[in-house]
């Protein structure tokens, strides 16, 4: 039997990972952590602990107590959050990884976690851009990113410890929002085409980043949480999928919504943008592990809109027929 501890477990990824980890490990075993109150409906789906990942010896004990042999860390201050407040980004992202690192080494646990495109920097080549390159991120939490990756890489050729990390691209999802990125807005347009018909991008027509569906996301996640260890060549791998510009998604929303409009009002997230790669080659993953993600720009958008119409109970029909 094993048992999982996921940090964080009430944000955009968290929520989905858990339900997909209880549909594999049962749902006693998969034990959702946090710092939010839970209803009682959600705790009713499975075990859930209060858990401040900067409180090293309450880490210790819920891992003790509940016989923890994976960690996916998740808790993390996304970027747009993080260079409003980067003094808060610094302690949970660095203090919290550094107290689930030692308490993964300290008990000998399997430890996922996760990197962000937000690892690179604007001197990074932008396009196709690989594993291993320049990272000199100029976001806080970027630097706290690359700190995650090389304590993780530390902490397995010194102690052997069984750190594994994905360098995900903006995540696009339905059931929960994503908190403070700089992606957000290729999910806020989804909400707002819905309801009102028109949407206001922070970031420029033409902003290219790397994005992925959550399905793809969980899949990519639980895959490499899950692979053999020996098969592993590296311990931090690119996750990639598809890309586009704000100004494409627009068009790709507009083939279902012919009436949706755009406008642009770049704001300070369009700096964080235009640090972040356009794309990535996630050719190690493929190779190594068998990373394959299913859905495109397209396929996305078209189910994107369907799910969402039903959770914000709108009447929605697609102007493509097929
Ligand atoms: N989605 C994240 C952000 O925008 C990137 O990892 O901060």
């Amino acid at each position: 039997m094993t048992n999982i501890l996921v940090t964080g477990s009430r944000g955009q990824i968290g929520t989905e990972l858990i339900e997909l980890l209880r549909s594999i490990y049962g749902r006693e075993q998969v034990f959702a952590s946090d710092i939010t109150q839970v209803s009682v409906e959600e705790r009713e789906r499975g075990p859930y602990v209060y858990l401040d990942v900067l409180d090293s010896q309450g880490f210790a004990k819920t891992v003790v107590d509940y016989d923890i042999d994976w960690i996916v860390h998740n808790a993390s201050i996304l970027s747009a959050t993080g260079e409003r407040n980067p003094e808060l980004a610094l302690k949970v992202n660095a203090r919290g990884t550094e107290n689930a690192f030692d308490v993964a080494k300290r008990y000998n646990l399997r430890i996922l976690s996760p990197s962000s495109i937000a690892a690179f920097g604007p001197s990074t080549p932008s396009v196709d851009t690989p594993d291993v390159t320049i990272m000199r991120p100029n976001t806080m939490y970027g630097v706290t990113k690359v700190w995650v990756e090389l304590l993780g890489e530390y902490y397995h050729q010194r102690f052997g410890l069984d750190f594994r990390s994905l360098r995900y691209p903006g995540i696009i999802s339905y059931k929960a929002l994503p908190g403070g990125g700089t992606t957000d807005y290729a999910v806020e347009i989804f909400y707002e085409a819905l309801k009102n018909g028109k949407y206001t991008s922070f970031l420029r027509p033409d902003s290219r980043l790397p994005m992925m569906y959550m399905p793809d996301c969980l899949k990519g996640t639980v895959d490499l949480l899950r692979a053999e260890e020996s098969i592993l060549e590296q311990r931090v791998f690119n996750l990639g999928a598809f890309n586009f510009t704000p100004s494409e998604l627009a068009s790709e929303i507009q083939r279902h919504l012919p009436d949706f409009t755009i406008e642009y009002q770049p704001d300070y997230r369009q700096d964080i943008a235009d640090g972040w790669p356009n794309s990535l080659d996630d050719s190690q993953a493929r190779r190594q592990w068998g990373w394959e993600p299913s859905y495109d720009l397209t396929s996305m958008t078209a189910e994107m809109l369907e799910k969402l119409a039903e959770i914000l109970n709108v009447t929605y029909k697609s102007a493509i027929v097929v």
